[in-house]
Protein backbone atom coordinates (compact mmCIF):
# COMPACT_ATOMS: atom_id res chain seq x y z
CA UNK A 1 0.00 0.00 0.00
CA UNK A 2 1.00 3.57 -0.19
CA UNK A 3 2.61 6.33 2.16
CA UNK A 4 -0.88 6.91 4.27
CA UNK A 5 1.59 9.21 6.01
CA UNK A 6 0.86 13.18 7.03
CA UNK A 7 1.05 15.48 4.66
CA UNK A 8 1.02 19.75 5.06
CA UNK A 9 0.31 21.46 1.65
CA UNK A 10 1.29 25.10 2.21
CA UNK A 11 0.39 28.52 0.97
CA UNK A 12 -1.58 26.96 -1.99
CA UNK A 13 -4.46 29.11 -3.50
CA UNK A 14 -7.20 26.85 -1.93
CA UNK A 15 -10.94 27.14 -3.80
CA UNK A 16 -13.20 26.30 -0.63
CA UNK A 17 -17.01 26.12 -0.64
CA UNK A 18 -19.32 28.39 -1.49
CA UNK A 19 -16.79 30.67 -4.21
CA UNK A 20 -14.36 31.42 -1.32
CA UNK A 21 -10.99 31.43 -1.74
CA UNK A 22 -7.75 31.68 0.61
CA UNK A 23 -4.18 31.65 0.24
CA UNK A 24 -3.21 28.89 2.99
CA UNK A 25 -2.06 25.81 4.41
CA UNK A 26 -4.19 22.16 4.64
CA UNK A 27 -3.33 19.64 6.73
CA UNK A 28 -3.94 15.91 5.86
CA UNK A 29 -3.77 13.26 8.92
CA UNK A 30 -5.01 9.85 8.37
CA UNK A 31 -6.31 9.85 5.00
CA UNK A 32 -8.89 13.14 5.90
CA UNK A 33 -8.42 17.27 5.99
CA UNK A 34 -8.26 17.68 9.73
CA UNK A 35 -7.71 21.83 9.25
CA UNK A 36 -7.73 24.46 6.80
CA UNK A 37 -6.38 27.74 7.82
CA UNK A 38 -3.84 30.46 6.61
CA UNK A 39 -0.87 29.39 8.36
CA UNK A 40 -0.92 25.77 10.57
CA UNK A 41 1.84 25.78 12.64
CA UNK A 42 2.93 22.13 13.23
CA UNK A 43 5.58 20.83 15.91
CA UNK A 44 6.11 16.48 14.57
CA UNK A 45 7.82 15.93 11.30
CA UNK A 46 6.06 15.55 8.55
CA UNK A 47 5.83 16.23 4.99
CA UNK A 48 5.28 19.02 3.29
CA UNK A 49 4.50 20.50 0.07
CA UNK A 50 5.16 23.71 -0.42
CA UNK A 51 2.18 24.89 -3.10
CA UNK A 52 3.03 28.43 -3.86
CA UNK A 53 2.24 30.13 -6.82
CA UNK A 54 -0.45 26.78 -7.44
CA UNK A 55 -4.08 26.11 -6.95
CA UNK A 56 -5.72 23.54 -4.39
CA UNK A 57 -9.31 21.67 -6.00
CA UNK A 58 -10.91 19.15 -4.29
CA UNK A 59 -10.35 16.28 -6.71
CA UNK A 60 -12.33 15.72 -9.60
CA UNK A 61 -15.31 13.07 -9.31
CA UNK A 62 -16.10 11.80 -13.52
CA UNK A 63 -19.51 10.72 -12.92
CA UNK A 64 -19.65 9.10 -16.39
CA UNK A 65 -16.76 6.77 -17.85
CA UNK A 66 -16.45 3.34 -19.90
CA UNK A 67 -13.73 1.67 -18.66
CA UNK A 68 -14.42 -1.82 -20.37
CA UNK A 69 -13.13 -3.97 -17.94
CA UNK A 70 -14.00 -7.21 -17.69
CA UNK A 71 -14.11 -8.27 -21.45
CA UNK A 72 -12.76 -5.47 -23.75
CA UNK A 73 -9.46 -4.50 -21.99
CA UNK A 74 -7.69 -4.30 -25.32
CA UNK A 75 -9.23 -0.69 -25.32
CA UNK A 76 -8.49 0.25 -21.78
CA UNK A 77 -8.83 -1.59 -18.13
CA UNK A 78 -9.38 -0.29 -14.64
CA UNK A 79 -5.46 0.17 -13.98
CA UNK A 80 -4.59 1.93 -16.54
CA UNK A 81 -8.06 4.12 -16.92
CA UNK A 82 -7.16 4.56 -13.45
CA UNK A 83 -3.77 5.72 -14.16
CA UNK A 84 -5.01 8.40 -16.46
CA UNK A 85 -7.39 9.69 -14.16
CA UNK A 86 -4.83 10.12 -11.24
CA UNK A 87 -2.87 12.12 -13.79
CA UNK A 88 -5.94 14.10 -14.89
CA UNK A 89 -6.62 14.89 -10.90
CA UNK A 90 -9.61 12.79 -11.02
CA UNK A 91 -9.82 11.22 -7.50
CA UNK A 92 -13.38 9.02 -8.03
CA UNK A 93 -15.36 8.07 -11.07
CA UNK A 94 -18.57 6.44 -11.50
CA UNK A 95 -18.61 3.67 -14.46
CA UNK A 96 -20.69 2.55 -16.57
CA UNK A 97 -22.40 -1.23 -16.92
CA UNK A 98 -21.72 -1.29 -20.62
CA UNK A 99 -18.17 -4.27 -20.32
CA UNK A 100 -18.38 -7.95 -20.88
CA UNK A 101 -20.32 -9.19 -19.21
CA UNK A 102 -22.62 -6.62 -18.37
CA UNK A 103 -23.02 -5.20 -14.99
CA UNK A 104 -26.33 -6.24 -14.59
CA UNK A 105 -26.53 -8.50 -11.83
CA UNK A 106 -24.83 -8.37 -8.23
CA UNK A 107 -22.35 -10.95 -9.04
CA UNK A 108 -21.17 -8.38 -12.16
CA UNK A 109 -20.95 -5.38 -9.70
CA UNK A 110 -19.06 -7.79 -7.50
CA UNK A 111 -16.76 -8.71 -10.14
CA UNK A 112 -16.44 -5.04 -10.86
CA UNK A 113 -15.37 -3.96 -7.41
CA UNK A 114 -13.06 -6.91 -6.40
CA UNK A 115 -10.95 -5.88 -9.73
CA UNK A 116 -11.01 -2.40 -9.09
CA UNK A 117 -9.81 -2.61 -5.22
CA UNK A 118 -6.87 -4.45 -6.71
CA UNK A 119 -6.26 -2.46 -9.36
CA UNK A 120 -7.56 1.32 -9.13
CA UNK A 121 -5.45 4.35 -7.73
CA UNK A 122 -8.38 6.46 -7.38
CA UNK A 123 -11.88 5.81 -5.96
CA UNK A 124 -14.28 3.96 -8.09
CA UNK A 125 -18.29 3.20 -8.13
CA UNK A 126 -20.11 1.28 -10.32
CA UNK A 127 -23.87 1.73 -12.72
CA UNK A 128 -26.11 -1.18 -12.85
CA UNK A 129 -27.30 -1.42 -16.15
CA UNK A 130 -30.93 -1.73 -16.97
CA UNK A 131 -31.74 -4.41 -19.20
CA UNK A 132 -35.72 -4.34 -19.13
CA UNK A 133 -36.01 -7.54 -17.06
CA UNK A 134 -33.75 -7.27 -14.20
CA UNK A 135 -36.11 -4.70 -11.74
CA UNK A 136 -35.08 -6.72 -8.78
CA UNK A 137 -31.63 -6.42 -9.21
CA UNK A 138 -32.13 -2.70 -10.00
CA UNK A 139 -33.84 -2.55 -6.43
CA UNK A 140 -31.27 -4.60 -4.24
CA UNK A 141 -28.03 -4.44 -6.02
CA UNK A 142 -25.47 -2.68 -3.52
CA UNK A 143 -23.70 -0.32 -3.64
CA UNK A 144 -24.04 1.40 -6.85
CA UNK A 145 -24.18 4.97 -7.26
CA UNK A 146 -27.35 4.28 -9.43
CA UNK A 147 -29.19 2.62 -12.25
CA UNK A 148 -28.34 3.15 -16.21
CA UNK A 149 -30.84 3.07 -18.49
CA UNK A 150 -29.55 3.67 -22.40
CA UNK A 151 -33.15 4.76 -24.23
CA UNK A 152 -30.99 4.51 -27.20
CA UNK A 153 -27.60 4.57 -29.23
CA UNK A 154 -27.24 0.71 -27.63
CA UNK A 155 -27.82 -2.61 -28.75
CA UNK A 156 -28.72 -6.05 -27.45
CA UNK A 157 -30.15 -6.01 -23.56
CA UNK A 158 -28.96 -2.93 -22.55
CA UNK A 159 -31.32 -1.02 -24.96
CA UNK A 160 -34.56 -0.01 -22.85
CA UNK A 161 -36.70 1.99 -25.19
CA UNK A 162 -40.25 1.05 -24.77
CA UNK A 163 -42.17 3.56 -22.74
CA UNK A 164 -44.32 1.00 -20.77
CA UNK A 165 -40.82 -0.80 -19.89
CA UNK A 166 -39.26 2.58 -19.05
CA UNK A 167 -41.99 3.29 -16.94
CA UNK A 168 -42.34 0.10 -14.89
CA UNK A 169 -38.64 0.71 -14.03
CA UNK A 170 -39.59 4.67 -12.95
CA UNK A 171 -42.34 3.16 -11.39
CA UNK A 172 -40.41 0.98 -8.16
CA UNK A 173 -37.99 2.19 -5.83
CA UNK A 174 -36.26 5.53 -5.36
CA UNK A 175 -32.25 4.59 -6.28
CA UNK A 176 -30.91 7.35 -8.77
CA UNK A 177 -32.09 6.58 -12.61
CA UNK A 178 -29.26 7.98 -15.05
CA UNK A 179 -30.16 8.10 -18.65
CA UNK A 180 -28.85 8.02 -22.05
CA UNK A 181 -31.27 9.96 -23.70
CA UNK A 182 -31.48 9.47 -27.56
CA UNK A 183 -34.90 8.11 -29.42
CA UNK A 184 -34.14 4.52 -30.81
CA UNK A 185 -36.67 4.19 -33.35
CA UNK A 186 -36.17 8.15 -34.64
CA UNK A 187 -32.11 6.69 -34.70
CA UNK A 188 -33.36 3.69 -36.53
CA UNK A 189 -35.38 5.32 -38.97
CA UNK A 190 -32.83 7.98 -39.80
CA UNK A 191 -30.16 4.99 -40.12
CA UNK A 192 -32.26 3.98 -43.22
CA UNK A 193 -32.46 7.03 -44.89
CA UNK A 194 -28.97 8.35 -44.85
CA UNK A 195 -27.78 4.43 -45.40
CA UNK A 196 -24.51 3.66 -47.23
CA UNK A 197 -23.31 7.50 -46.57
CA UNK A 198 -19.73 7.02 -45.28
CA UNK A 199 -18.88 10.16 -44.23
CA UNK A 200 -18.72 10.11 -40.63
CA UNK A 201 -19.99 13.73 -40.66
CA UNK A 202 -23.16 11.92 -41.18
CA UNK A 203 -23.66 10.98 -37.73
CA UNK A 204 -24.44 14.29 -36.11
CA UNK A 205 -27.66 14.34 -38.46
CA UNK A 206 -28.53 10.39 -38.20
CA UNK A 207 -28.63 10.79 -34.26
CA UNK A 208 -30.14 14.33 -34.42
CA UNK A 209 -31.12 17.14 -32.12
CA UNK A 210 -34.49 15.78 -32.09
CA UNK A 211 -33.32 12.33 -31.10
CA UNK A 212 -31.98 13.84 -27.90
CA UNK A 213 -34.88 15.76 -27.45
CA UNK A 214 -37.28 13.36 -27.85
CA UNK A 215 -35.69 11.17 -25.06
CA UNK A 216 -34.78 13.74 -22.84
CA UNK A 217 -38.58 14.83 -22.96
CA UNK A 218 -39.91 11.06 -22.01
CA UNK A 219 -37.40 10.63 -19.20
CA UNK A 220 -38.28 13.89 -17.48
CA UNK A 221 -41.94 13.05 -18.05
CA UNK A 222 -41.56 9.57 -15.85
CA UNK A 223 -39.46 11.37 -13.02
CA UNK A 224 -42.13 13.77 -12.97
CA UNK A 225 -45.15 11.24 -12.95
CA UNK A 226 -43.32 9.33 -10.28
CA UNK A 227 -40.87 11.90 -8.49
CA UNK A 228 -38.14 9.99 -9.48
CA UNK A 229 -34.50 11.13 -8.96
CA UNK A 230 -33.52 11.46 -12.20
CA UNK A 231 -30.13 12.05 -13.94
CA UNK A 232 -29.94 13.32 -17.64
CA UNK A 233 -26.60 11.87 -18.80
CA UNK A 234 -24.33 14.06 -21.39
CA UNK A 235 -26.71 16.72 -22.24
CA UNK A 236 -25.61 17.38 -25.79
CA UNK A 237 -28.51 19.97 -27.44
CA UNK A 238 -29.69 23.66 -27.06
CA UNK A 239 -33.38 22.15 -27.41
CA UNK A 240 -32.86 20.54 -24.12
CA UNK A 241 -31.00 22.82 -21.99
CA UNK A 242 -33.83 25.03 -23.09
CA UNK A 243 -36.57 22.04 -22.09
CA UNK A 244 -34.72 21.95 -18.53
CA UNK A 245 -34.51 25.59 -18.12
CA UNK A 246 -38.67 26.12 -18.59
CA UNK A 247 -39.15 22.72 -16.34
CA UNK A 248 -36.76 21.10 -14.15
CA UNK A 249 -37.70 19.88 -11.25
CA UNK A 250 -35.59 19.64 -7.89
CA UNK A 251 -34.79 16.21 -8.22
CA UNK A 252 -33.87 15.75 -11.65
CA UNK A 253 -30.19 16.54 -12.51
CA UNK A 254 -28.03 17.10 -15.73
CA UNK A 255 -24.92 17.08 -16.89
CA UNK A 256 -22.67 17.43 -20.11
CA UNK A 257 -19.43 16.81 -21.43
CA UNK A 258 -16.14 19.05 -21.85
CA UNK A 259 -16.74 17.27 -25.99
CA UNK A 260 -20.27 19.03 -26.45
CA UNK A 261 -18.68 22.47 -24.36
CA UNK A 262 -15.57 22.62 -26.98
CA UNK A 263 -16.13 20.82 -29.57
CA UNK A 264 -18.61 20.87 -32.40
CA UNK A 265 -19.48 19.55 -36.14
CA UNK A 266 -16.54 21.05 -37.53
CA UNK A 267 -14.62 18.51 -35.43
CA UNK A 268 -15.49 15.94 -38.52
CA UNK A 269 -13.04 17.88 -40.89
CA UNK A 270 -10.24 18.04 -38.35
CA UNK A 271 -10.32 14.75 -36.43
CA UNK A 272 -12.44 12.80 -38.60
CA UNK A 273 -13.80 9.51 -37.22
CA UNK A 274 -12.41 10.12 -33.79
CA UNK A 275 -15.27 13.07 -33.22
CA UNK A 276 -17.86 10.59 -33.35
CA UNK A 277 -19.73 10.29 -30.11
CA UNK A 278 -23.16 9.28 -28.91
CA UNK A 279 -25.00 11.42 -28.05
CA UNK A 280 -22.93 13.18 -31.90
CA UNK A 281 -21.30 16.55 -31.10
CA UNK A 282 -23.63 19.18 -32.52
CA UNK A 283 -23.76 23.18 -33.92
CA UNK A 284 -21.50 25.75 -32.34
CA UNK A 285 -24.78 27.48 -31.47
CA UNK A 286 -25.23 23.95 -29.28
CA UNK A 287 -21.98 24.73 -27.75
CA UNK A 288 -23.01 28.24 -26.61
CA UNK A 289 -26.44 27.36 -24.69
CA UNK A 290 -24.73 24.72 -23.44
CA UNK A 291 -22.31 26.73 -21.54
CA UNK A 292 -25.09 29.45 -20.67
CA UNK A 293 -26.99 26.75 -19.08
CA UNK A 294 -23.86 25.42 -17.21
CA UNK A 295 -23.44 28.48 -16.09
CA UNK A 296 -26.90 29.64 -15.00
CA UNK A 297 -27.47 26.05 -12.96
CA UNK A 298 -29.98 24.56 -14.96
CA UNK A 299 -26.99 21.74 -15.80
CA UNK A 300 -24.91 20.65 -12.67
CA UNK A 301 -22.27 18.65 -13.64
CA UNK A 302 -19.62 17.73 -16.00
CA UNK A 303 -18.54 14.22 -16.83
CA UNK A 304 -16.17 13.24 -19.80
CA UNK A 305 -17.94 9.99 -20.99
CA UNK A 306 -14.24 8.49 -21.28
CA UNK A 307 -15.38 6.24 -23.98
CA UNK A 308 -11.92 4.77 -24.95
CA UNK A 309 -11.54 2.80 -28.79
CA UNK A 310 -8.45 1.34 -30.61
CA UNK A 311 -6.97 4.10 -33.42
CA UNK A 312 -7.95 0.74 -35.67
CA UNK A 313 -11.49 0.92 -34.76
CA UNK A 314 -11.70 4.18 -35.24
CA UNK A 315 -9.68 3.72 -38.30
CA UNK A 316 -12.68 1.82 -40.18
CA UNK A 317 -15.41 3.20 -42.59
CA UNK A 318 -18.51 4.49 -41.19
CA UNK A 319 -20.72 3.29 -39.38
CA UNK A 320 -18.37 0.45 -38.46
CA UNK A 321 -16.43 2.79 -36.61
CA UNK A 322 -17.19 3.15 -32.96
CA UNK A 323 -18.54 5.79 -30.79
CA UNK A 324 -16.56 7.80 -28.11
CA UNK A 325 -13.11 9.65 -26.98
CA UNK A 326 -11.38 9.69 -23.67
CA UNK A 327 -11.38 12.03 -21.55
CA UNK A 328 -10.54 11.87 -18.24
CA UNK A 329 -6.78 13.10 -18.79
CA UNK A 330 -7.90 16.65 -20.45
CA UNK A 331 -11.34 17.47 -18.76
CA UNK A 332 -9.95 19.03 -15.50
CA UNK A 333 -6.93 21.34 -17.64
CA UNK A 334 -10.28 22.02 -20.44
CA UNK A 335 -12.29 23.85 -17.64
CA UNK A 336 -9.57 25.26 -16.00
CA UNK A 337 -8.33 26.51 -19.21
CA UNK A 338 -12.26 28.33 -19.98
CA UNK A 339 -11.98 29.76 -16.67
CA UNK A 340 -8.92 31.18 -17.41
CA UNK A 341 -10.30 32.50 -20.51
CA UNK A 342 -13.09 34.09 -19.02
CA UNK A 343 -15.78 31.76 -18.97
CA UNK A 344 -16.14 30.87 -15.89
CA UNK A 345 -14.37 31.09 -12.80
CA UNK A 346 -12.33 28.18 -11.38
CA UNK A 347 -14.48 28.01 -8.22
CA UNK A 348 -17.69 27.19 -10.70
CA UNK A 349 -15.30 24.24 -12.22
CA UNK A 350 -14.74 23.05 -8.38
CA UNK A 351 -18.47 22.66 -8.22
CA UNK A 352 -18.97 21.43 -11.35
CA UNK A 353 -16.68 18.72 -11.17
CA UNK A 354 -16.88 17.79 -7.28
CA UNK A 355 -18.57 19.75 -5.09
CA UNK A 356 -21.56 19.76 -7.16
CA UNK A 357 -21.08 15.43 -7.39
CA UNK A 358 -20.83 14.58 -4.90
CA UNK A 359 -24.19 16.04 -3.47
CA UNK A 360 -25.98 14.65 -6.50
CA UNK A 361 -24.92 11.13 -6.05
CA UNK A 362 -25.11 11.49 -2.22
CA UNK A 363 -21.47 10.64 -1.71
CA UNK A 364 -20.54 11.64 1.70
CA UNK A 365 -17.51 13.19 2.49
CA UNK A 366 -16.15 14.43 -0.39
CA UNK A 367 -16.04 16.85 -3.08
CA UNK A 368 -14.95 19.78 -0.63
CA UNK A 369 -12.01 21.27 0.86
CA UNK A 370 -13.35 21.23 4.48
CA UNK A 371 -12.01 19.58 7.91
CA UNK A 372 -13.68 15.83 8.31
CA UNK A 373 -13.63 15.39 4.38
CA UNK A 374 -11.76 12.97 2.99
CA UNK A 375 -8.28 14.15 1.49
CA UNK A 376 -8.97 13.73 -2.23
CA UNK A 377 -7.14 16.97 -3.58
CA UNK A 378 -5.51 18.30 -6.87
CA UNK A 379 -3.22 20.86 -6.93
CA UNK A 380 -3.20 22.69 -10.28
CA UNK A 381 -0.54 24.91 -12.01
CA UNK A 382 -2.82 27.79 -13.92
CA UNK A 383 -0.15 29.77 -14.72
CA UNK A 384 1.70 27.45 -17.35
CA UNK A 385 0.55 26.22 -20.96
CA UNK A 386 1.17 22.98 -22.02
CA UNK A 387 -0.04 20.74 -25.05
CA UNK A 388 -2.06 17.85 -25.41
CA UNK A 389 0.36 15.37 -26.57
CA UNK A 390 -0.26 11.88 -27.64
CA UNK A 391 2.81 10.43 -26.76
CA UNK A 392 2.48 11.90 -23.09
CA UNK A 393 -1.16 10.02 -22.47
CA UNK A 394 -2.17 7.23 -20.11
CA UNK A 395 -4.62 5.87 -21.62
CA UNK A 396 -4.74 2.50 -22.88
CA UNK A 397 -6.40 3.37 -25.88
CA UNK A 398 -3.25 6.46 -26.88
CA UNK A 399 -5.27 9.19 -28.47
CA UNK A 400 -7.20 12.55 -27.65
CA UNK A 401 -9.43 14.18 -29.52
CA UNK A 402 -7.42 17.50 -27.73
CA UNK A 403 -4.37 16.99 -28.94
CA UNK A 404 -2.74 19.95 -29.84
CA UNK A 405 -4.80 22.28 -27.60
CA UNK A 406 -2.93 24.42 -25.56
CA UNK A 407 -3.98 24.13 -21.96
CA UNK A 408 -3.10 25.77 -18.63
CA UNK A 409 -4.66 23.88 -14.86
CA UNK A 410 -2.48 20.85 -15.53
CA UNK A 411 -2.15 19.09 -12.33
CA UNK A 412 0.80 19.17 -10.33
CA UNK A 413 -0.25 16.71 -7.32
CA UNK A 414 -2.77 14.51 -6.80
CA UNK A 415 -3.93 13.34 -3.60
CA UNK A 416 -6.25 10.27 -2.69
CA UNK A 417 -7.38 9.59 0.58
CA UNK A 418 -3.76 11.56 1.80
CA UNK A 419 -1.81 9.37 -0.57
CA UNK A 420 0.04 11.05 -3.01
CA UNK A 421 -0.89 8.97 -6.57
CA UNK A 422 0.48 11.28 -9.11
CA UNK A 423 3.20 13.81 -8.37
CA UNK A 424 5.24 16.14 -10.99
CA UNK A 425 4.77 13.87 -14.02
CA UNK A 426 5.24 10.18 -11.82
CA UNK A 427 2.75 7.83 -10.94
CA UNK A 428 2.85 6.02 -7.48
CA UNK A 429 1.15 2.96 -8.65
CA UNK A 430 0.91 1.27 -4.82
CA UNK A 431 -1.73 3.45 -3.75
CA UNK A 432 -4.73 2.08 -3.97
CA UNK A 433 -8.32 4.14 -4.15
CA UNK A 434 -11.74 2.84 -2.37
CA UNK A 435 -15.46 1.89 -3.20
CA UNK A 436 -17.45 4.67 -3.22
CA UNK A 437 -20.46 4.57 -0.81
CA UNK A 438 -23.61 6.48 -1.99
CA UNK A 439 -26.56 8.00 0.73
CA UNK A 440 -29.83 6.39 -0.75
O1 LIG B 1 -19.99 7.60 -27.52
C1 LIG B 1 -20.30 6.78 -26.67
N1 LIG B 1 -19.55 5.69 -26.44
N2 LIG B 1 -21.43 6.96 -25.97
C2 LIG B 1 -21.91 6.01 -25.14
O2 LIG B 1 -22.91 6.22 -24.53
C3 LIG B 1 -21.23 4.70 -25.04
C4 LIG B 1 -19.79 4.88 -25.30
C5 LIG B 1 -19.01 3.60 -25.38
O3 LIG B 1 -19.17 2.77 -24.47
O4 LIG B 1 -18.19 3.47 -26.28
Amino acid sequence: MANSQSLLIRQAEIILPDNQLIVGDVLVENGKITTVDTHITHNTPIREIDAQGLTLLPGVIDPQVHFREPGLEYKEDLFTASCACAKGGVTSFLEMPNTKPLTINQSALDDKLQRAASKCVVNYGFFIGATGDNLAELLTVKPTCGIKIFMGSMHGQLLVSQEEILEGIFAQGNRLIAVHAEDQTRINHRRQQFAGIEDVSIHSQIQDNEAALLATKLALKLSKKYQRRLHILHLSTGEEAELLREEKPSWVTAEVTPQHLFLNTSAYQTIGSLAQMNPPLRSPKDNQILWQALLDGVIDFIATDHAPHTLAEKAQVYPNTPSGMPGVETSLPLMLTAAKEGKCTVSQVANWMSTAVAKGYGIENKGQITPGYDADLVLVDLVNYRQVKREELLTKCGWSPFEGWNLTGWPVITIVGGDMVYEQGKLNTQVRGKALNFKE
